[in-house]
């Protein structure tokens, strides 16, 4: 069945944060292609909200210039045909009013509010929409993360959209979730007789989840200084692919069966404090450099704040304190400006217990599973083989390489395609529960607080590298490496 062919009862989406960078680099986009799909009924309206002074004609305009440089002209003017837009702020009474009768003309539509601003107006934007009506009906409500900057500010968020929106109608979205990899990770695990038997501490030696970028943060400092490299990615993104190599098998896909599972890993997280921080983690900041060929300032240049001590950079190792995975380490690593962009999970299995093999046939290596996630979308399982053709038994390790791109010859969807949808339909298993956000600050807090009160500044990198080299020596004193595919 093609993805064209799944239904999707008429909706109006509304963009908080319309004019912005996800908006307009993302959520259109994704949109744009279900429409092509013909996945977004005619009658469904697109509603961009932010505080500029703009209407419909001045909005459309605006992304059909940014979105003619992604996608392919056909259609578009027919696809804005459904884009509106409304200039609304949260703190002020202002076109509410009309907003909400524009919503309201439409009683039947999956209504979805997309709040794709600062966590600091998620409050005030759920408050005007409660007294204006809208959190009844099909009503549903999009966070995107990070949620609050810590424990607190979390519970505070949650706590407030909570009074205008029942836990089911919360949609927290975490994009990594909707990309296709890490649902056919689900897949794999749980499809395949092959990999459960061996998915534990018997057999695993370690995992590593890598999400490198090539760019800085660019225009979005303002909000990245606030954040830094463990709130944005850390906290939600790595942790949430950490929880599907981890949680026992759920009993169905049922949304709240995976996110049991998930959560129990979450909580199962060894603490890292003030004690342990030094040891466990690494946290960087990049400088000058070169990136993709070009000569490119360094973050605190970027930001116009020579004080900054944002990390841009973290490498970490975690540690699950559960039967499966006792002793496991899970080393994750993240930065921008790094040499190359891509995103992967490595699971390393352990050496074979004794080799029959003459000294001179070449080097045992360990097994590895590696789910590339980007580019490249795919699934590689290193093997030893023998090197073809005579001149004795040489030992070979070479992938068994499964590209989806040349497989299917499909291009994978944008994440953001599947998890909107999704939202549509009311299926919140790809996303996250308050406990699991909950859960994830518990464990990241304690990090944040330890290096606040260490007093240390990150650790400088240059622009186009792999980060500090104390993240190569937090492996390597554990005599392992970081994985590098063209090895
Ligand atoms: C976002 C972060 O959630 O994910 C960004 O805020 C980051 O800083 C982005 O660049 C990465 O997403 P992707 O899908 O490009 O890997």
């Amino acid at each position: 069945m093609t993805a064209s062919q799944q239904s999707v009862e008429p909706f109006d989406l509304v963009i908080f944060g319309g004019t912005g960078d996800l908006a307009v680099r993302k959520l259109l986009p994704a949109l744009f292609h279900r429409f092509l799909d013909g996945q977004i009924p005619a009658s469904s309206r697109i509603v961009g909200i932010a505080r500029e002074a703009l209407d419909d004609a001045g909005y459309r305009a605006q992304l059909r210039e940014a979105l003619l440089k992604i996608c392919d002209a056909a259609k578009l003017d027919e696809f804005l045909k459904q884009v509106f837009y409304r200039p609304l702020d949260a703190r002020k009474d202002d076109g509410w009013d009309d907003f909400a009768a524009l919503i309201k003309a439409e009683p039947e539509h999956v209504r979805v509010f997309y709040l794709s601003t600062s966590p600091e107006l998620f409050v005030d934007l759920c408050r005007r929409l409660g007294e204006h009506g809208l959190n009844l009906g099909q009503s549903r409500v999009v966070m995107e993360k990070p949620i609050g900057r810590d424990l607190d500010s979390a519970n505070r968020i949650n706590d407030a959209v909570g009074k205008v929106f029942s836990e089911s109608q919360t949609f927290r979205i975490d994009h990594y979730l909707g990309k296709e990899t890490v649902q056919n990770l689900l897949v794999l695990r749980f499809g395949n007789a092959l990999f459960e038997p061996l998915w534990n501490s018997a057999h695993i030696d370690h995992v590593q989840i890598t999400v490198a970028e090539t760019v800085g943060v660019g225009h979005r400092a303002g909000y990245y200084d606030h954040a830094g490299a463990l709130r944005d990615m850390v906290q939600n993104h790595m942790l949430q692919l950490l929880c599907m190599v981890a949680m026992e098998p759920p009993s169905s896909l049922a949304p709240d069966a995976v996110r049991d599972e998930k959560l129990k890993v979450l909580n199962a997280l060894r603490p890292i404090g003030d004690a342990n921080v030094g040891s466990l983690t690494v946290r960087g900041q990049y400088r000058a450099g070169v990136a993709e060929g070009d000569h490119v300032p360094g973050y605190q240049e970027e930001l116009g704040n020579t004080r900054s001590n944002t990390e841009t950079f973290v490498a970490l190792k975690a540690e699950i304190a559960n039967w499966r995975w006792a002793g496991v380490p899970f080393y994750l690593r993240t930065g921008k400006r790094m040499p190359e962009r891509v995103s992967e999970i490595v699971v390393t299995f352990k050496p074979v217990p004794h080799s029959i093999f003459a000294a001179g046939s070449g080097t045992l290596a360990q097994n590895r599973l590696v789910l590339r996630l980007q580019p490249d979308e795919g699934v590689k399982l290193w093997l030893t083989i023998k090197h073809p053709g005579p001149g004795g038994l040489r030992l070979r390790h070479v992938p068994l390489d499964m590209s989806f791109a040349e497989a299917f010859g499909v291009q994978q969807p944008d994440a953001y395609e599947r998890l909107l949808l999704d939202v549509v339909r009311g299926n919140p298993t790809l996303f996250m529960r308050r406990d699991e956000v909950e859960a994830a600050w518990r464990w990241a807090g304690p990090i944040l607080a330890a290096w606040s009160a260490s007093g240390e500044t990150p650790r400088p990198y240059a622009a186009g590298s792999w980060g500090p080299s104390a993240s190569v020596a937090l492996i390597e004193r554990d005599g392992r490496t970081w994985h590098d595919d063209n090895e």
